[in-house]
């Protein structure tokens, strides 16, 4: 798919004040920091378009992306952010929950791993939780410029192997950079098969 525009719409955390549900719409989310923005920009080719930050926690709202006037990308706040406060944990578990399982045309969650860790709880228990929710979701290894093919191949294999234990089909998944724009052109074809 060939992205021609890619313009900011909006940031909320109220749910009611979401773009009008009209156009299908794809969330990226997973822990603080492991490239969510960075992987917006890098699929649109926009290199502000979502802001991006070294620090964790740089991503505090509901933001919608209008791509190609046709479809939303949604770029989320991360979870597992360490230095957050219990009460803005809490808010980001009502509203981000709220949006995951509310909103009606969201057809697909990319759930984004660092590809150079070892399965973390927070991530299978997340995977969980929208397996357990019917929420249709596939998985993204981040950062896979960072270390070696073979590295990232054994991430994926723990996970996959972790994720066997819950799930009959494990969900698909992608290794990506947005260095290298590596697993862009899959994830955006996937994008298309569903907008079709
Ligand atoms: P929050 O909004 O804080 O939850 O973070 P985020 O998941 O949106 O991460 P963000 O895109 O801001 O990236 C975090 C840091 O990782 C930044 O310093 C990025 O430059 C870096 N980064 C993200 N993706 C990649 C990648 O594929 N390769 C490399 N080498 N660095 C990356
Ligand atoms: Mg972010």
């Amino acid at each position: 798919m060939v992205i021609k525009t890619a313009t900011f719409v909006c940031s909320n955390t109220r749910i009611d004040k979401l773009p009008a549900p009209e156009m299908p719409e794809y969330a990226f989310i997973g822990r603080s920091n492991v490239g969510k923005s960075s992987l917006i920009n890098a699929l649109t080719g926009h290199r502000h378009l979502a802001k991006t930050s070294q620090t964790p926690g740089k991503t505090q709202l509901i933001n919608h992306f209008l791509i190609n006037d046709a479809w939303y990308l949604v770029d989320l706040p991360g979870y597992g952010f360490a230095k957050a406060s219990k009460g803005s944990r809490a808010a980001w578990e009502k509203f981000i929950r709220r949006y995951l399982l509310q909103r009606e045309n969201l057809q697909c969650v990319f759930v984004l791993i660092d590809s150079r860790h070892d399965p973390q709880r927070i991530d299978l228990d997340f995977c969980y939780w929208l397996g357990e929710k019917g929420v249709p979701f596939m998985l993204v290894f981040t950062k896979a410029d960072k270390q070696s093919q073979a590295k990232s191949d054994g991430t994926i294999a723990k996970f996959h192997r972790a994720l066997q234990q819950w799930f009959e089909e494990v969900p698909q998944y992608f290794l990506t950079s947005a260095e290298t724009q590596l697993g862009c052109e899959q994830l955006l074809d996937v994008i298309d098969d569903i907008n079709r």
